[in-house]
């Protein structure tokens, strides 16, 4: 369980708090620095996004660079072992560093040349319709945190690490861009109830913990996995964890829970699969595919 990177943003669906609230054996809880530091950025992330500003710059501090120096190798080599190469491509060319953490507000002007992505600063978690309202405004939720050094491998809540390194490169791909902002549309678009579900399923076992299909073997496509020392082999290796090839119409009636390491997987076909399914499915639900050619 420690090496899992668990997702409570969008899946879950959190209140729409306007303060800090680390859940119970949250490994910061205790620690007086940890939690101040984690109000100040609250508070300036949640004012940046509130008043549509970019992500602030943030001035690191020692122990938050440590942190992301101690797990970002190890992740790095799992990545060009294991994952995709819509991924690999996109964190070559972002030129994510291994030795400082990245400013989000200079990741999100390269998305938005490339890609015409960017990135929202979010103060945590966020209610899963704010979060899609961004996404189909071609905006990505990013937090600007980082997990408690006393468990460099552990987060309960989605932080920079995960976000960063897990959803932040692919956004440089147009069709990943447009598939994505697709979703976005169409869960804002249909009514609360199955649709929403179907497609909070289909985004959890593909954006965020799904295998993908390249050149006869499976690689990682899902920055749930993608983000975790322990995912990663697990997701492609273990005996445990179950592998299916991605058919939507069983993936949207498939329950998924987000508090444990995942014993079920769909390994996708390709991208262009991938975007021609939720193509199929939005315009199933009623959402007209215009503006997201
Ligand atoms: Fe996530």
């Amino acid at each position: 369980m420690d090496q899992t990177a668990l997702d409570m943003d969008v899946y879950r669906n959190p209140p729409d708090i306007d303060r800090l609230e680390l859940e119970p054996g949250h490994p910061g809880l205790g620690d007086d620095g940890y939690i101040r530091r984690r109000h100040e950025l609250f508070a300036s992330c949640r004012a940046a996004r509130v008043g549509h500003q970019p992500p602030p710059l943030i001035d690191y501090t020692d122990e938050e660079e440590r942190i992301w120096r101690q797990v970002t190798p190890r992740l790095d080599e799992l990545h060009v072992r294991h994952a995709s190469g819509v991924y690999l491509r996109a964190k070559r060319e972002l030129k994510i560093s291994e030795d400082r953490i990245p400013q989000l507000r200079h990741l999100s002007g390269h998305l938005q040349q490339v890609s015409g992505m960017h990135l929202v600063p979010a103060e945590g978690p966020i209610p899963y319709r704010t979060f899609y309202s961004y996404i189909a405004e071609r905006g990505f939720p990013v937090t600007q945190f980082i997990r408690h050094g006393s468990k460099p491998e552990f987060t309960p809540e989605p932080d920079m690490i995960h976000d960063c390194l897990g959803h932040v490169p692919p956004l440089l791909n147009r069709d990943y861009a447009s598939l994505l902002t697709l979703i976005g549309r169409a869960a804002v678009t249909v009514p609360t109830g199955d649709k929403v579900l179907a497609l909070k399923r289909l985004s959890w076992f593909s954006i965020e913990f799904g295998l993908i299909e390249q050149e006869g073997e499976t690689k990682v496509f899902g920055a749930g996995i993608l983000s975790s020392i322990g995912e990663i082999p697990n997701s492609l290796f273990s005996p445990d964890v179950e592998r299916r090839p991605f058919r939507t119409t069983e993936v949207i009636e498939t329950d998924y829970d987000s508090s444990r390491m995942q014993d079920l997987l769909f390994v996708i076909p390709s991208l262009g699969f991938l975007r021609n399914e939720v193509e199929t499915l939005v315009q199933r639900f009623g959402v007209p595919l215009q503006g997201d050619a």
